[in-house]
């Protein structure tokens, strides 16, 4: 009988602690904190946020703040920004094969589904008639250079999109460096003039002062030896 009430019992008991187990969340928590964390959930809602952002945690950035390797761009986006664009605006990055190649890979990536190739206005969408109106580099009605192809990645023009959130500035510069040689292309006129780029310079100038100074150098250590020469 003693035998059969302890096996009631057990049973019982396995009963009551099995019965609350939730397979999906442990009962127990050690270490609290690791799971539920003493900071802020990020986008988490919290009374203290209320007077600043209506309670959540995440925050837009300070006005006027600047995202880091971007800078600011002045030109609205209006026919006349462009135009401003146009007359103002230079490439800043030096012709060099590497910033040209860039500028093409881009090109190819996101122009020349539009723009074809060549940038001849016969892309792939052109010549399946998704799309119209896709002007040639060359276009004599347009004046296509450096700003204004610049501004109209920044902003799109009309049935052109921006392409402002997926390049970056220095991406951008390349495109339009390909674009210009693109259009000279098409002119018949040459293309832009790789210049050799600053490094290189630099380097080829820091090449030869280190060979001048290995052979100073030399001369050095034997100016020592007569001068050691002389003490003894
Ligand atoms: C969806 C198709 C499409 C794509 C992709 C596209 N463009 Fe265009 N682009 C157009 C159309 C359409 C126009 C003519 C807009 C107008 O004048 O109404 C245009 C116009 C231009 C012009 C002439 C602007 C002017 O001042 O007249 C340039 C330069 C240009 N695009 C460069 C680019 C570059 C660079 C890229 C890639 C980053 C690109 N486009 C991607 C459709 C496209």
């Amino acid at each position: 009988m003693k035998r059969i009430l302890n096996i009631a019992l057990l049973f019982a008991a396995s009963i009551t602690m099995v019965s609350c187990f939730n397979s999906d969340k442990p009962n127990y928590q050690y270490m609290p904190n690791m799971y539920e964390p003493v900071g802020y959930e990020t986008y988490g809602e919290y009374a203290v946020f209320e007077n600043v952002t209506g309670g959540s945690e995440a925050m837009l950035p300070a006005e006027g703040s600047i995202p880091r390797g971007w800078q600011p761009y002045d030109y609205p986006n209006t026919n006349e920004g462009r135009d401003l664009a146009k007359a103002e605006l230079t490439n800043p990055l030096p012709v060099t094969q590497e910033n040209l190649d860039k500028g093409k890979e881009m090109y190819a990536i996101y122009c020349a589904l539009c723009h074809g190739d060549k940038g001849d206005g016969q892309g792939i969408l052109v010549k399946n008639e998704k799309i119209l109106g896709i002007p040639s580099y060359a276009d004599p009605g347009r004046v296509i250079n450096d700003g204004g192809t610049y501004h109209v990645q920044m902003y799109g023009l009309n049935s052109m999109g921006s392409y402002a959130s997926q390049t970056n500035e220095e991406e951008r510069w390349q495109i339009t460096m390909h674009v210009m040689n693109l259009k000279a292309a098409l002119e018949g006129t040459p293309p832009l003039e790789i210049v050799t780029p600053m490094e290189d310079v630099a380097e080829g100038i820091a090449t030869m002062i280190n060979e001048t100074e290995s052979h100073e150098g030399e001369e050095g250590h034997e100016g020592e030896d007569h001068e050691n020469e002389e003490q003894h």
